[in-house]
């Protein structure tokens, strides 16, 4: 892996640099590239603004690892102000969520109160649930908080990520229960004993995985796939598997980030394509915007612009 990369992992988990950096301007003024805001109405603008290209959302309120499990609350009110914002604003926005932004790392189980209940007022405003999936030591956790949560609303989803070895594994036996999958590449520093070290594996691993979430015998109830990656080849790929065997519209989704590939968004909204760009907002964006940079090594002349004021 490129030096660059691992630097930008390693500023991820960096408490320190974490509050200088995020004081600094030039800092503040690069992550706009990736965020609207850090107010819940810029994302709401934001997706408001996507509408209008036909494009939809998937809100994020950006936080994860908390420090202590009464910050949970905290978390989960927001959430509720962000469901009533998306039901007055009549968007089609889903929203997505961490595990250890609810308190995963001091008790599972009070995690998935949380997000039992977030899923019953996501479905009463007639939204959707997805749960991210962070690092490879969560993996086991999340797909059991994911099972538990499927028995109570199809409306949740999980996202998966092609650069573990494990994932075909963990997507053929989620596949019975008419799963929503999030099929992505994966943000994490992962060692090579649990994830592909080779980019060209991880993009042919996804490949394959996500031509298997488009079988026909994936489109139970509840079974949707959502092709969540800015790899235009591996995109255009996957939309010559869904014509070449007539995937019906309803059953999948793309995906993408917002501020990355934006004009391809828009083509593809264009095109008829469903897709949903996730919005990301908040303040504790740090640790998250070092994953983005660490994804493109172009991330380090952009921070060089910002650094001299570009
Ligand atoms: P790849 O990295 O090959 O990028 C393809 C091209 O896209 C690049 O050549 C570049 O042009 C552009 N690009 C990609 N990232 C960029 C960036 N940061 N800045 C500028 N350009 C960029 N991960 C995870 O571990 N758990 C999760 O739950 C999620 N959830 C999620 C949801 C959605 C909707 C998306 C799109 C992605 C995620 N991810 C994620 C992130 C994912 O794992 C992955 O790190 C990024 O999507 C980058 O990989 P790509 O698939 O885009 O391909």
């Amino acid at each position: 892996m490129p030096l660059t990369r691992r630097v930008f992992f390693w500023a991820s988990t960096n408490p320190w640099l974490r509050t200088r950096a995020m004081k600094t301007r030039f800092v503040k003024r690069s992550v706009k590239k990736f965020m609207p805001g850090e107010r819940v109405e810029d994302a709401i603008e934001a997706a408001k603004r996507l509408k209008t290209l036909g494009i939809g959302a998937i809100l994020t309120h950006l936080g994860e690892n908390l420090a202590r499990i009464e910050e949970a609350d905290e978390v989960d009110r927001h959430y509720v102000r962000l469901i009533e914002l998306i039901q007055a604003s009549g968007l089609d926005a889903q929203v997505s969520v961490k595990p250890t932004q609810f308190g995963y790392d001091q008790d599972p189980e009070v995690c998935y109160g949380y997000l039992v209940t977030l899923l019953d007022r996501v479905v009463a405003a007639g939204s959707f649930l997805w749960l991210d999936m962070e690092r490879s030591r969560y993996v086991d956790g999340t797909i059991a908080l994911y099972r538990r949560l499927r028995k109570s609303s199809p409306s949740v989803g999980i996202a998966l990520q092609s650069y573990l070895y494990r994932t075909e594994n963990d997507l053929e036996n989620l596949l019975p229960l008419g799963a929503a999958i999030r099929i992505v590449k994966g943000a994490y520093l992962e060692s090579e004993t649990v994830a592909f070290p080779k980019k060209t594996d991880v993009d042919g691993n996804y490949f394959r995985l996500a031509s298997r979430l488009l079988k026909p015998d994936n489109s139970g109830p509840g079974a949707l796939v959502h092709v969540a990656t800015h790899d235009i080849a591996l995109q255009e790929r996957l939309r010559r598997v869904i014509a070449e065997r007539q995937v019906a519209p309803e059953r999948y989704e793309f995906a993408m980030l917002y501020g990355i590939q934006s004009e391809r968004q828009r083509q593809l909204a264009e095109s008829g394509i469903r897709i949903r760009c996730l919005i990301s907002y908040g303040e504790h964006w740090f640790p998250w915007y070092m994953r983005r940079l660490a994804e493109r090594p172009a991330n380090v002349w952009f921070v060089v612009k910002n650094l001299f004021g570009g």
